[in-house]
């Protein structure tokens, strides 16, 4: 080996020596950064190294580039190696920023039939009231047949009756709740019974299911003044004192007699629209004293006890309470219309 290439084998040595030096002390991904680019970047020392070979003796050439590309490829790996080292114990902690806005969840609000409903029920128990249920799924006889509605009676028509099976009805009301609790309780009978209902139906003022609820009230001396008295406090708590309201006769098999309560179309103000179907009122329950057959049905002495029923529709009420169009909107889950209340 002569003097020349000694010298630059001493060289690389150096260069050798003092990378592995720098690179031992090298604590964080930035200053590796910088000594990759200290030796073997464009202007790097070993970069600069091999550029001068051609420069070197000709028999200096083969083993000086062999040696300063064998350091080189060495360099490269323990840079990656250390590199992905550090970034694999990388703790994010510090990184995270308190002062970011939080992500915001989205929060369901209750469903306007949900919030009527509970209001119509606050009314009712603050005026001393008591909650019944009934099954959704009903027999036949408690439907029709305990109201005073025998088979093949033309009442039957009134409303369009899901069948499960031969005596078994989705109910078409809740008025079976009425059968139902006066079997078990003797008078007085004080209860609403609020729940869904099904019927073969469907337009802007019809679902082919919604919500109604029964009211039962039985005494000795329960007059339809009584009936009145109860359904008018109610709308004007529901509402507003100054809310029309009026007493229709109407036709009932389970009580005698009978009406229908309408209550003036807030969409028109009593124009008259499609939701009216142009009279300027709009139904919202049917009520009456309980008929005899019925008391006689569950065993109720009828010289002594007298009583008023009424059956309402919650999505008309809460229609005209917020003023919507269409009721079939309650029911067909636009978020839109949904998050307005
Ligand atoms: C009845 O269902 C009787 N059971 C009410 C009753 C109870 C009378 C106790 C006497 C004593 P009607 O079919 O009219 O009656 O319905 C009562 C109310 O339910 C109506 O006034 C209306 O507000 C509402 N309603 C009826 N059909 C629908 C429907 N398809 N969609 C939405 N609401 C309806
Ligand atoms: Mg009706």
């Amino acid at each position: 080996m002569d003097k020349l290439e000694d010298s630059q084998h001493s060289n690389l040595q150096e260069i050798e020596q003092e990378a592995f030096r720098e690179i031992g002390g090298a604590k964080s991904l930035d200053s590796l950064e910088s000594l990759s680019t200290k030796y073997l970047g464009r202007k790097g020392i070993l970069t600069a190294f091999l550029r001068n070979i051609p420069k070197l003796p000709v028999e200096a050439r083969p083993s000086a580039g062999k040696n300063a590309n064998l350091l080189k490829l060495r360099l490269e790996e323990v840079f990656n190696r250390l590199k992905a080292e550090i970034e694999s114990n990388f703790d994010s902690s510090d990184q995270i920023d308190v002062t970011l806005p939080g992500r915001a969840f989205t929060r369901g609000t209750l469903h306007p039939v949900t919030k009527i409903s509970r209001e119509i029920i606050s009314i009712f128990t603050r005026i001393g009231f008591e909650i019944a249920e009934g099954p959704e799924v009903e027999t036949d006889y408690y439907n029709f047949e305990a109201l005073n509605i025998p088979k093949y009676h033309p009442a039957r028509d009134m409303q369009d009756t899901f069948y499960v099976a031969e005596n078994i009805v989705l109910r078409t009301h809740t008025s079976p709740t009425q059968p139902r609790v006066m079997q078990k309780v003797n008078p007085p009978v004080r209860i609403i019974a609020p729940g869904k209902v099904y019927r073969c139906d469907s337009d802007v003022t019809h679902t082919p299911m919604f919500h109604q609820v029964e009211g039962l009230m039985v005494d000795q001396d329960v007059s339809f003044g009584d009936l009145k008295g109860t359904l008018t406090t109610f709308i004007h708590k529901l509402f507003d004192e100054d809310i029309s309201l009026r007493f229709r006769p109407s036709f009932f098999p389970f009580t005698e007699p009978s009406a229908e309560v309408d209550i003036r179309c807030v969409m028109c103000r009593g124009k008259g629209c499609r939701v009216c179907s142009g009279t300027g009122w709009l139904e919202v329950l049917g009520a009456g004293m309980v008929h005899p057959a019925v008391f006689e049905n569950v065993g109720y002495d009828t010289e002594k006890y007298t009583g008023f029923a009424f059956g309402m529709g919650i999505e008309r009420l809460a229609m005209l309470k917020y003023g919507i169009d269409d009721l079939r909107k309650f029911f067909e889950n636009d978020m839109r219309f949904l998050r307005q209340f």
